[in-house]
């Protein structure tokens, strides 16, 4: 790998770390989960879920105590591509659209209202910011050849992200 790749993984460790840990998993784990949970849904695809945050979380720090020795740095990369992957595609398909047929109008009104705190916490602008870097990685990092630009739009609701 090279300096740019390495200045990259600095990237993604901080994108993780800081934007995903608290803009999006912690919507999940501080309200929708529990949400979902007096909603009936107990067990299964939320302990999946949490699980998958920690497993997220443990190869984030890996990737970071390795950042200095190479070595597996390159095996945990790829298992973070495959988490994520994997995770990304079970909410999609899984907990969003179960959570849709759960959560009444009210509830939602309630859970939006909740994310947009979340969100002014974190900071719009610091949100709009790491927005930019992974579209720029993303970019970077994808053949522009076979994939049309499909930068990730900066949501003009805030909350949907
Ligand atoms: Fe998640």
């Amino acid at each position: 790998m090279n300096t740019d790749n390495m200045q990259d993984i600095k990237i993604i460790i901080d994108f993780m770390k800081n934007f995903v840990d608290n803009c999006h998993h912690v919507k999940e784990e501080k309200l929708l989960f529990d949400f979902l949970e007096h909603k009936g849904m107990v067990g299964g695809p939320i302990y999946v879920m949490a699980y998958e945050h920690n497993k997220l979380r443990d190869i984030i720090n890996r990737i970071e105590v390795k950042y200095n020795e190479p070595k597996g740095l390159r095996e945990d990369l790829n298992n973070l591509i495959v988490m994520l992957s994997s995770h990304i595609d079970k909410e999609n398909n899984v907990l969003f659209p179960t959570a849709e047929n759960l959560l009444s109008d009210d509830e939602d009104k309630i859970i939006y209202y909740k994310f947009e705190r979340i969100e002014e916490g974190f900071g719009k602008e610091r949100h709009r910011k790491y927005i930019e870097l992974i579209n720029t990685l993303y970019n970077r990092y994808t053949n522009k050849n076979q994939i049309k630009d499909k930068r990730i739009n900066y949501p003009t609701n805030f909350s949907t992200f």
